[in-house]
């Protein structure tokens, strides 16, 4: 594999090697440290971010290399140079590229065009770094059975049901009408064991996960958020659970798609996710540019 762009694209077997070596990385850091010496990860931002840019600039440098922060908003694109032409140049400089875009036609341009690896730090469709860490987090945990989703059907939903696929997860996804995860994502996942409901304690009954995100996005209207009433995740709906842990890619906006005694509670494993991010991320950087086992 060359990029990370779309779970779609990858194999399950290349999940579970990111997987093994994030196992192996937890337990003997020390035998990675110098795995990308000399290597530069060119991170190329258009929207904010806290963790994404922190755990792939902190897990370079545990491997060795070097990332550079690199804001679309101070770059020449904002003056308009192509994104092939950017794409080109960058592979003269950079080892790999990580991206968060807004459109997800930009980042398979990116690709495209780029000589060296393009991770997929996020797009307004996708979100694959994040799915991977969450479901490397249950493996961890040792936690089997359904996950549930509750709230908006937008990036983080989309890679989550990918990535359930290809693991042969249950996933149920509940959105209030008209916030519906992609029909295309949906056709995709089609034969997998992946449902969709509106109704949010239909998709937690019995669930072992639940999962919210933020009801508004990067780059969305606020005036949204009055269509989410009845989707926050609140203790009450956690007892519809098998005893079942709370996730939340993070940013969390408490007293809106969460209720802070979820958020703060005994079953909220938001920590550990985030942590994993930069576990996976530094398995799939080294799957990606090169020094694999
Ligand atoms: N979960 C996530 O991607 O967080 P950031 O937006 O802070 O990177
Ligand atoms: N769905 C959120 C995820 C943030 C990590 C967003 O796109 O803003």
């Amino acid at each position: 594999m060359k990029d990370l762009i779309d779970l779609d694209d990858w194999e399950t077997a290349e999940i579970e090697a990111v997987y093994r070596l994030t196992d192996m990385l937890k337990t003997d850091p020390g035998r990675f440290r110098g795995a990308l010496s000399n290597q530069t990860l060119l991170m190329l931002f258009a929207k904010p971010s806290t963790r994404t840019r922190v755990s792939f600039e902190a897990g370079t440098t545990s491997l060795g290399g070097h990332a550079i922060y690199f804001e679309q908003g101070q770059s020449q694109m904002a003056r308009g140079e192509a994104l092939n032409d950017t794409a080109i140049v960058l592979s003269r400089y950079a080892d790999g590229i990580m991206a968060r875009l807004f459109e997800h036609d930009s980042m398979v341009a990116l690709a495209e065009y780029a000589a060296v690896p393009v991770i997929n730090g996020l797009t307004d469709l996708l979100h694959p770094c994040q799915a991977l860490a969450d479901f490397y987090t249950l493996r961890e945990k040792n936690i089997e059975g359904p996950l549930a989703y509750v709230g908006d059907g937008n990036n983080v939903a989309h890679s989550l049901m990918q990535a359930g696929a290809k693991l042969g997860r249950e996933v149920r996804i509940a959105t209030p009408e008209g916030y519906e995860p992609d029909p295309e994502i949906r056709d995709r996942v089609a034969t997998a064991d992946v449902h969709i409901t509106n109704d949010p304690v239909e998709a937690v009954d019995g669930a072992v996960a639940v999962y919210t995100d933020v009801f508004v996005s990067m780059g969305e209207e606020e005036d949204k958020k009055a269509d989410f009433e009845g989707f926050q995740v609140t203790p009450e709906l956690m007892d519809h659970t098998d005893d079942g842990v709370f996730m939340h890619c993070l940013p969390a906006h408490r007293g809106e798609e969460v209720h802070p005694d979820v958020m703060d509670g005994p079953q909220s494993i938001v920590y550990d996710e985030a942590e994993n991010r930069m576990h996976v991320q530094n398995a799939i950087l080294l799957r990606l540019l090169g020094a694999s086992e």
